[in-house]
């Protein structure tokens, strides 16, 4: 019987499932990925975010933020972003290339709802994330739905690299329905 990674369906079905997975399980890799945009002036910037929701039909992801964060400065220039996991357990990198809509005020309105008041207290800043502040503790967190906004990120190609015995490296593009082809590691 085949492993997995050996086929390329096997290795984007184990993705879609672990990507699921980090949406469900706070301790699985793909909770927290990497997510990189790039600035105004056109340089990099990586941080850390928590994966709120994955549409294996859509093949979107959801990132929740804070509007005036600076992330949301670059993508106003550039609404693009890739998201970097590295599943040490399926031991599979996963990259993902993705073009980034805001949501509606409404939309957001509508999952604001369903956000517990614990993750609300990172909405809500004061004053604004990123701003200069004379002591660590100089902010209050005032949470507000004003401030929330949902990124809805959809994934246009998957680059995954698995680690066996062999690396098998493969790429899926929106574009061809996500057949993908098999790259040098
Ligand atoms: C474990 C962890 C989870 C985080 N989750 C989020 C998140 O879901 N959304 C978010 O905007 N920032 C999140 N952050 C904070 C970001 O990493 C970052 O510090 C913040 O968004 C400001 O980034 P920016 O200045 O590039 O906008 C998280 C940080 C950590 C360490």
């Amino acid at each position: 019987m085949s492993e997995w990674f050996e086929t390329r369906e096997g290795l984007f079905g184990q993705a879609v499932q672990r990507l699921s997975r980090g949406v469900a399980d706070r301790r699985a890799p793909a909770r927290h990925p990497t997510m990189a945009t790039v600035n105004a002036a056109g340089l990099p910037e990586v941080r850390t975010v928590v994966l709120r929701a994955f549409d294996r039909e859509a093949m979107t992801l959801d990132v929740h933020t804070d509007l005036r964060s600076t992330k949301m400065d670059g993508l106003a220039v550039k609404p693009n972003a890739a998201f970097h996991v590295w599943d040490a357990g399926g031991h599979l990198q996963m990259r993902l290339a993705t073009s980034v809509a805001v949501l509606s005020s409404e939309q957001a309105d509508d999952l604001w709802a369903r956000v517990p008041d614990p993750s609300r207290q990172a909405y809500g800043v004061t004053p604004p994330p990123g701003s200069k502040i004379e002591t660590a503790l100089d902010y209050t967190k005032t949470p507000d739905p004003a401030t929330f906004a949902v990124l809805r990120c959809r994934v246009e190609s998957l680059d995954l690299l698995h680690l066996g015995t062999d690396h098998r490296r493969a790429v899926f593009e929106r574009v061809t329905d996500w057949a993908g082809h098999w790259v040098s590691p």
